[in-house]
């Protein structure tokens, strides 16, 4: 298929832009390089610079593209809360410039980067597809209201669209990993401590009702996302949006994490307790039954140990 990519340039999208070019697919990525890197662009894809707004009316009339895969956006959840305007220029905005770009020049199919931030904080774990959407933040808002876009663009003019709803992604896929200038997720930032490039590292909070008192999260492998990317592609139907959970469907702390990035790497990792961040839901896991049943798909590396060694690997090379 002729595919655009949009946030092809960064952490995930590089990830499944690798994939599709693997699995004999065109790639196009569409990306303002506002957090992603030119180099990250995988070799073999074309490269646009531009953002939603004023590139991708223009990359989409060139060709005739067979889908859109749907990564560029903000996803910072504090920077959403201070500065919500760029969330919703950015993520609603973009947007439906993209369905409106996609819908003049009759592109069939659009898989979206939704997020396990639109449910907000769980009535009951694992959390389906049909829980009460409450986000807590302008990030997971302003991906339920593309969401829901989607959602009306589907019924009233035809798309078909799979929305992926994920929890953690970690890991990295070869070259490609994450390298956020601006750093807020556990496993990378613990492999700074592992590193030396931090000393220590903070657990946020050891005073949550779970059994070791720091948060849980579901994490899955940005290997296995990419899988999960391809299954999406290949089953949208015109005039459906069909959302699907993922995660690996199981729990691990904070302390969990920090353990594993111990024994994979062999160093120590000193920690310490600080104060709790402001918005993190006690406890996140997925059902991802859902996409297991519909689709197939079943996580290749669903154990945090394996995202921890990519991870670090990866880290190691570019340290190279
Ligand atoms: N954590 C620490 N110390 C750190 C970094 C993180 O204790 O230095 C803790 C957090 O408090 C949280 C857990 O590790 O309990 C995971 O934190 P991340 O920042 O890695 O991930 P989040 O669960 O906050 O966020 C992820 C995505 C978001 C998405 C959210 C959906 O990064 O984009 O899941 O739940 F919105």
């Amino acid at each position: 298929m002729r595919l655009l990519v949009t946030g092809g340039a960064g952490y995930i999208g590089g990830v499944v832009t690798l994939h599709l070019l693997k699995a004999g697919h065109e790639v196009t990525v569409l990306d303002d390089l506002s957090t992603g890197h030119a180099d990250s662009v995988p070799d073999g894809a074309a490269f646009v610079e531009g953002t939603l707004e004023d590139a991708a009316a223009a990359v989409l009339s060139r060709d005739q593209y067979d889908g859109v895969l749907h990564f560029a956006a903000k996803a910072l959840v504090g920077e959403s809360t201070q500065h919500p305007e760029r969330y919703w220029r950015t993520n609603v905005v973009g947007s439906l410039a993209l369905l409106e770009a996609m819908r003049a020049n009759a592109v069939p199919r659009l898989v979206f980067s939704s997020t396990a931030a639109t449910y907000g904080e769980p009535d009951e774990v694992p959390i389906v597809e049909t829980a009460p959407t409450r986000p807590t933040n302008p990030y997971g808002a302003s991906k339920l209201a593309v969401d829901m876009m989607i959602t009306s663009e589907a019924q009233a003019h035809g798309l078909g669209a799979i929305s992926l709803r994920y929890f953690n992604v970690a890991g990295a896929s070869g070259p490609q990993g994450e390298r956020h200038a601006t750093e807020t997720h556990i496993i990378p930032i613990a492999l700074q401590v592992v590193s030396g490039r931090r000393p220590t590292f903070g657990i946020f909070g050891d005073d949550y009702p779970t059994p070791d008192g720091t948060c849980i999260r579901d994490y899955v492998h940005v290997d296995d996302l990419a899988d999960a990317h391809q299954l999406a592609l290949d089953a949208t139907v015109p005039g459906e949006h069909r959302i699907y959970n993922l995660g690996s469907g199981a729990g691990f702390s904070v302390l969990d994490v920090v353990e594993a990035v111990r024994r994979v790497t062999g160093h120590p990792v000193p920690t310490e307790v600080q104060p709790r961040r402001g918005g993190d839901p006690a406890v996140l896991v997925a059902s991802s039954a859902r996409i297991r049943e519909d689709l197939g798909w079943v996580p290749r590396k669903p154990t945090v140990d394996e995202m921890v060694a990519d991870a670090w690997a990866f880290e190691q090379a570019r340290a190279r």
